[in-house]
């Protein structure tokens, strides 16, 4: 099996995790919260097809179908599989495709908009599929990302914040009989991350994408009133932010 696939079935696993009705993964944030975030951003243009990249088990994609005709596509047949159920229980009008980001398979301009909520950190060739997205959409691209990078460990944080992270996750274990964490540190074995908000403006860039706004406060209005009680205790700030990209490629075209 290749690296690909290696990573492909750790998210496979990681399907339970990702459920739009997994209460204990929901803690943290909001999925209607995020839904939001986009909606804001695009219900003042024309157009209303989305393609939801990366789309897991459909976070996003779920609350977003109420408004607009939606597309979700992932490469993990078990994320698509949540969702799938997911959509006949709680009835919503949505497609569903099982493809690979770095070949999308639709023609140009096919979309209004792109979106891609936490799935660019995973790609092995994160250009290659961000081109994908620009080709494919017709107006914006918006992407929620994390720059892990800028994360800082804190003393409060190995002092109060582990412990009571810790205590969570066990939690977590003992309610659903599942180790998420599992799943990714084997991930770590054949796929290390390394992005950034730079990295993704700069491939959004290359691809004739303008940027119109970059807004780290997301996390503040996606967060739960207990995950900020916790972030306050313990000190642990992650860096988040929502980017805006738009298509620049049908400029000047009549
Ligand atoms: C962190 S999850 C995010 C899922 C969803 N967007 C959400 O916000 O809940 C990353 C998702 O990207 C998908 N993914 C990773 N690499 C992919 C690829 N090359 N093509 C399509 N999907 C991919 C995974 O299967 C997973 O569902």
């Amino acid at each position: 099996m290749d690296k690909v696939e290696k990573v492909r079935e750790c998210w496979d696993n990681l399907a339970f995790e990702y459920d739009y009705k997994n209460s204990p993964k929901w803690f943290w944030t909001n999925p209607e919260a995020w839904a939001r975030e986009i909606d804001r951003r695009i219900s003042d243009s024309d157009g209303n097809k989305i393609l939801d990249v990366g789309c897991g088990a459909g976070v996003i994609s779920i609350p977003l179908s109420s408004r607009f005709a939606v597309t979700s596509l992932d490469f993990s047949s078990k994320m698509l599989l949540q969702l799938k159920s997911r959509k006949e229980d709680m009835e919503c009008e949505l497609e569903i495709i099982n493809a690979d980001a770095h070949q999308l398979p639709f023609k140009d301009e096919s979309f209004d908009f792109v979106v891609c909520r936490f799935a660019v950190w995973p790609l092995h060739e994160p250009q290659r599929a961000i081109s994908e997205m620009a080709r494919v959409a017709k107006k914006k691209i918006i992407i929620m990302e994390g720059d892990w990078h800028k994360t800082k460990i804190t003393l409060r944080h190995k002092i109060f914040g582990r412990p009571v992270y810790n205590f969570h996750f066990l939690l977590y274990k003992l309610r659903t009989g599942r180790e998420p964490k599992k799943q990714f540190e084997e991930m770590k074995k054949y796929h290390k991350s390394s992005t950034s908000l730079e990295k993704i403006k700069e491939w959004l860039k290359n691809c004739e994408v303008e940027i119109k706004e970059v807004d780290y406060s997301l996390k503040e209005r996606v967060s739960t009133k207990k995950s900020k009680f916790l972030r306050a205790i313990t000190g642990f700030e992650e860096e988040m932010f929502v980017l805006v990209g738009e298509v620049m490629k049908n400029e000047g075209k009549t």
